[in-house]
């Protein structure tokens, strides 16, 4: 299930690819489709989607344009905060699953916290979606560790991931050791922080010792962390390709230590001022 060069992350028995293709924001609509599709031919076995980034149609297009089974292709999606509460959320769910033409998701999140509605009736919805079989997995996006200590407490069932902004520029570790914890992995949003790490010198350094990219070097140190997942999102097949073209090198301890120490550049990409809870401090 799921083939790939690339080593799975697994969580209680169920792997998901350690790469996915992030579907936030295309420019360009009409070409959407066609750049799923590329994905998926480049190899990709993992979709990032949305209610709030309107693209599940495009997924669902993609989806039935390709010979690779449903079952082969791990699809994830999210429902939005202001559809926190129960009945909301279970009719987010419906037209999710009925835009993009599918009986099932392989993973549902909760996108961001929403402090009005009370967290025990979002993951009370979350959970009924899975015993109902629409979704294989449930998890959190943007959940500070305080917040990780209250979904893991209420839920009854395991927690797949929590999707958060991670790259080299920011420093994760609280989130990312809660997480562990409760053996919850972390998918990283914005992995390539927008675009912005591929310009640091020290990335540019790597990457030339390894003949490789500043993304594919940053998609590495990422993915060579326990647990770790990444959805970045690029809009040309090369870089579609380049992406996910990482099983033939390594990085050294060294180099891994290197990157981590950029954090000191702290930068948070994803701060909506309207959604953002009080973020952990490094
Ligand atoms: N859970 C959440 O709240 C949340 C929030 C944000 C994002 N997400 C998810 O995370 C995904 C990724 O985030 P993102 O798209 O905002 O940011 P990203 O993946 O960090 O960065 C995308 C940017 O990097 C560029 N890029 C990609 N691959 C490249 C390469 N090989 N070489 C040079 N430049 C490259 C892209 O350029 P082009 O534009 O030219 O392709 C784009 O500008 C989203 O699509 C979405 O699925 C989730």
């Amino acid at each position: 299930m799921f083939p790939s060069a690339l080593p799975a992350v697994s969580v209680s028995g169920v792997n998901i690819p350690s790469i996915g293709y992030g579907t936030m924001l295309f420019p360009e609509p009409e070409k959407a489709v066609t750049l799923i599709s590329e994905a998926i031919k480049s190899g990709y076995r993992h979709i990032d989607t949305a209610r709030k980034y309107g693209s599940e149609q495009w997924v669902g297009e993609a989806l039935r344009s390709t010979d690779i089974g449903r079952e082969n292709i791990w699809i994830t999606t999210k429902v939005t905060e202001e559809n926190a509460k129960a009945d909301d959320f279970e009719r987010s769910v419906e037209k999710s699953l009925e835009t993009m033409q599918l009986n099932y998701v392989d993973l549902l999140l909760i996108h961001w916290p929403q402090p009005k509605v009370p967290l025990s009736e979002t993951i009370g919805a979350l959970i009924k979606a899975k015993r109902h079989g629409l979704a294989k997995n449930i998890g959190i996006s943007n959940f500070t560790v305080e917040l990780i200590h209250k979904a893991a407490q209420i839920s009854s069932e395991q927690l797949f991931t929590n999707q958060v902004e991670y790259h080299p520029y920011i420093n994760q570790d609280k989130v990312i050791q809660t997480c562990r914890n409760y053996g919850i992995s972390v998918t990283c949003h914005v992995p390539l922080a927008r675009g912005v790490v591929l310009k640091d010198p020290e990335i540019i350094k790597i990457a030339q010792i390894h003949q490789k990219s500043p993304a594919q070097v940053t998609l590495k140190w990422l993915i060579q962390q326990e647990n770790i997942i990444a959805v970045p999102r690029a809009l040309s097949i090369e870089q579609i390709k380049e992406n996910i073209d990482l099983a033939d090198f390594s990085l050294s301890n060294e180099q891994m230590g290197r990157i981590s120490r950029l954090r000191s550049r702290n930068l948070r990409v994803v701060d909506p001022e309207v959604r953002r809870p009080i973020w952990d401090l490094p």
